[in-house]
Formats: structure tokens, sequence, C-alpha cells
């Protein structure tokens, strides 16, 4: 018994590691889809991508949160960050 266990929990661990690290990469982009696709389409957002700085896209999603949208001081701080560092043909949101 005592063998079996680590042949168990190894594997597992391996699993639940792997889910974590794919979930908190792809944590922003689903901010973005999530709370960015409510009032418009997203190719709006994607049209703008790389044109605006950090300061230009927190002005942006702080005006989409006066018209409405549902995001919070860090939800504001990560979209933004997310948005003026994204590429439009890198951006799983844009595909
Ligand atoms: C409550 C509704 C609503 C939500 C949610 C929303 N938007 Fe908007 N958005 C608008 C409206 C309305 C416009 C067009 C009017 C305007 O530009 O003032 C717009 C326009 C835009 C534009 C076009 C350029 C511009 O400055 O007008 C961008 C870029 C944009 N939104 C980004 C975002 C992002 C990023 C999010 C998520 C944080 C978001 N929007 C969520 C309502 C919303």
């Amino acid at each position: 018994m005592k063998k079996v266990v680590p042949v168990i929990i190894l594997p597992l661990l391996l699993i639940v590691f792997t889910f974590g690290i794919s979930a908190v990469s792809g944590a922003d982009s689903n901010l973005v889809s999530s709370k960015c696709s409510g009032c418009h389409s997203l190719k709006r957002i994607c049209r703008e991508l790389g044109k605006k700085d950090l300061a230009g896209w927190t002005q942006n999603v702080k005006r989409m949160v006066e018209m409405g949208a549902d995001l919070n001081a860090a939800e504001i701080a990560e979209v933004s960050k997310t948005l003026s560092n994204a590429k439009p043909e890198g951006s799983s949101f844009c595909n």
C-alpha cells in the first residue's frame, strides 16, 4: 500500500499543476472576453490594439465602467495592462 500512494498522487499533482498554469495564462484574456463583450463586439477592442498605451487603455476602460461595465479596481488595472500589451494577431479574444 505504501508504494501505491505516490503512484496515484504524483500523476494527480502533475495534472493539477498543468491545468493550473494554463488557467493562469488564460485568465487575462478571459476577463476581457467576459467583461467587455456585453455591449459591443470584441472587434471594437481588437481594432484599437497596439494604438493605445497603458494610460490610454486605463482611460478607455474607466470610461466603459462609467457607462456600466462591471469591473472592480483590480480588474480595471488588469484588463488595461492586458490590452496595452496585446496585439491583434496574438490575442485569443480577437480570434
Ligand atoms: C456597459 C456597456 C459597455 C461595456 C460593458 C463595455 N463597453 Fe466599450 N463601449 C461602450 C459604448 C456605448 C461604446 C461607444 C460609445 C463611445 O465610444 O463612447 C464603446 C466603445 C468602445 C471602444 C471604441 C473606442 C472608443 O474609445 O470609443 C473601445 C476600444 C471599447 N469600448 C473598449 C471596451 C473595453 C476594453 C471593455 C471592457 C473593459 C468595454 N469596452 C466594455 C459600452 C460598453
